[in-house]
């Protein structure tokens, strides 16, 4: 989490900052704050709160002036939000400074060591420890800060992306990397950082990314010079030409990223299977699956791990490959699969599910995987993110930066990709006859279409939610692939709308939930006419003698439900797999228009960041 920026060049470094901080904002808002080195001194601001309230602030603080800087936008870890504990860091002796995204595990220890040595801090951050640790070294070793950054980190136990400059030596910064991402762009004359390539998207389109355990000094009107943070050895930089736009990370009209998004999903599903699905030829192409067939064909086992919506994708994804390709599956949260001592055999497969493709504890569960020897591909919508690289192998679902916290189409695109390399692998395993798998690569085409249908029940879903916003609590009720599709509906009330809200398989009611529903209760229901759907009229029956109100999301035509709900929601027919790219989207639309009305930040929710770096 956290959001770093820095720039050193030829230009203002305020507005670059500044603007690159409100693009970053999606990685942690609780505080803001800028360092920026004016020509003799070092200019800090820094504030609780939003960027916004930085840029209220800095002007009336600092002059703005200075063509090297460094700004934070924090989501935080060690310390409360406040104005103490916001980046950037001083050390000392006020000559160095610091933004860092990531957690120093070890703080304690090394805190211990720099009290006796005559050090104190201010705040309650473990950024702050880090940055005098790094002057200690200097100081103590009488090297330059590069070399003392690289022995400072060679101590420090964690994650973390940093920054640093002198105000001694204001032609460099330096930077480093491990666990947490950082991006170089390489301008004319200029150079800029970024924990993402957005904030220098209008400059440059080429970047650097560093690797983990890399570190990178970069020098005003020279050049970046990368080396190995554990053995000093020097390497070579890679430098990719971007592929975004500034369009895709502006709001377009919309007035929240969260339900652009939305929109964009008939254009996103497109996107993830552009080039890869031939409906005429009947194939399924994808360099990573051919390539590594013989692992996917000889796997006894596939294993999904991820975190938030992406395991709800991976739980729809169990329901599609036990389905077509006839092989057992798992779905772990990361989180618990990392820390569980799994059994993995050398032929499982593990399938990590992203959208950031920085989560910590997927990316930590996919280095587990990977050290008992199974096969890991990456399922990730961020292009060159750290899981990107770190799998055997992937796909990338192309959906286009996603940047409201709530992730909406990551969802629909990660079903999309995981339903293609699903039938890719039923084909080359025969467990799917040429005409059925024919049938759904023509059904999964036309998706987009129906994803354009289903969005047209906004105004329908804005009157249903007026109805409803005050209520304090809200089952989500689904059975089979729409099970996850429950769950997905409401993970997304509850962050955006900040109401309870719980997903349940429809069955499962009768079980506890049941006596929940009085006539105060909403439950949304899943009941598309594919798929149990006499077996859900029954649930819908039991909730409706109970006075329970129905939201209902059915398919186009239905009657049976009609009569029994209070409300009902139609999305077009397809084929009962691919119902949840579809019954996903009301759910979207309903907490949206939720949210908004209960005045929430629906972009921002509190406590939240967009990626979760930290475990
Ligand atoms: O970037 P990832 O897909 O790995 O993120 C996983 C979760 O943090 C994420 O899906 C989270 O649950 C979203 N806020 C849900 O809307």
């Amino acid at each position: 989490m956290c959001g770093i920026v820095g720039y050193i060049g030829h230009r203002e470094a305020y507005p670059i900052i500044l603007n690159g901080l409100k693009r970053l904002e999606y990685r942690g808002y609780d505080s803001a704050g800028i360092a920026l080195f004016d020509g003799e001194d070092i200019k800090l601001s820094k504030t609780k709160g939003k960027v916004n309230d930085l840029e209220t602030k800095i002007e009336s603080e600092i002059s703005t002036n200075g063509t090297l800087g460094i700004g934070h936008t924090r989501w935080a870890t060690h310390g409360i939000p406040n104005d103490v504990n916001s980046h950037p860091h001083y050390s000392n002796s006020g000559n160095l400074v610091i933004i860092h995204n990531g957690i120093i595990e070890n703080y304690e220890s090394l805190k211990k060591e720099l009290i006796k040595r005559g050090y104190s801090f201010t705040s309650d951050t473990d950024t702050e420890i880090l940055i005098n640790l790094i002057e200690d070294v200097k100081l103590k070793e009488n090297v330059k800060l590069g070399k003392a950054v690289q022995i400072a980190l060679n101590q420090v136990v964690g994650a973390y992306a940093v920054a640093v400059f002198d105000k001694d030596k204001p032609n460099e910064i330096v930077v480093a990397k491990l666990g947490s991402p950082l991006a170089i762009g390489i301008g004319d004359n200029e150079f800029f950082i970024a924990s993402d390539a957005t904030p220098f998207l209008e400059y440059t389109k080429n970047a650097i990314y560093l690797e983990d355990e890399e570190m990178a000094i970069i020098r005003r009107h020279k050049d970046v010079e990368i080396r190995k943070i554990k053995d000093d050895s020097l390497v070579n930089p890679y430098v990719q030409e971007l592929q975004m736009n500034l369009e895709q990370i502006e709001k377009g009209g919309y007035d929240h990223f969260m339900l652009k998004e939305i929109f964009e999903q008939p254009s996103a599903i497109k996107d993830t299977y552009r080039g890869r699905l031939l409906s005429k030829e009947a194939i399924i192409k994808m360099a990573g699956v051919e390539d590594n067939m013989k692992r996917f064909l000889n796997a006894e086992r596939i294993i999904f791990v991820a975190c938030g919506t992406s395991w709800h994708a991976g739980l729809v994804a169990e329901y599609i490959f036990e389905d077509l390709v006839r092989i057992p599956v798992e779905v772990e949260y990361a989180s618990e699969f990392r820390y569980r001592n799994p059994v993995i055999k050398e032929n499982d497969v593990v399938i990590a599910i992203s959208q950031s493709g920085e989560t910590a504890d997927t990316l930590a569960a996919i280095k587990l995987a990977k050290s008992k020897g199974a096969f890991v591909f990456g399922v990730c919508n961020v292009v060159g993110s750290s899981i990107a690289r770190e799998s055997d192998a992937g796909a990338y679902t192309h959906a286009g930066p996603e940047i409201g916290v709530a992730s909406t189409k990551a969802f629909t695109t990660q079903i999309t990709l995981l339903t293609l390399i699903a039938l890719r692998l039923a084909r080359a395993k025969g467990t799917i006859s040429s005409s059925n798998y024919r049938l759904h690569l023509l059904e999964l085409e036309m998706i987009p279409e129906k994803v354009k249908a289903a969005l047209k029940s906004d105004n329908l879903i804005k009157k249903i939610a007026d109805i409803y916003k005050d209520v304090p609590n809200f089952l989500y009720l689904g059975r089979g692939y729409n099970f996850p599709v429950a769950l997905e509906g409401a993970l997304k009330l509850k962050e955006i709308s900040y109401i309870h809200a719980e997903g349940y398989p429809a069955a499962e009611m009768k079980h506890g939930p049941i006596a929940l529903i009085d006539e105060n209760m909403p439950i949304v229901v899943i009941a598309t006419k594919k798929g149990h759907y006499d077996k859900i009229v029954s649930n819908i029956q039991e909730i409706k003698s109970r006075k329970g109100r129905i939201i209902a999301i059915v398919t186009e035509g239905d009657t049976t439900v009609k009569e029994l709900a209070d409300h009902v929601i139609e999305v077009p027919e397809t084929l009962e797999l691919l119902t949840p790219l579809l019954t996903t989207i009301p759910l979207q639309l309903l907490s949206y228009h939720i949210a908004v009305m209960l005045e929430k930040n629906v972009d921002q929710p509190r406590n939240l960041a967009k990626s979760v770096t930290v475990e």
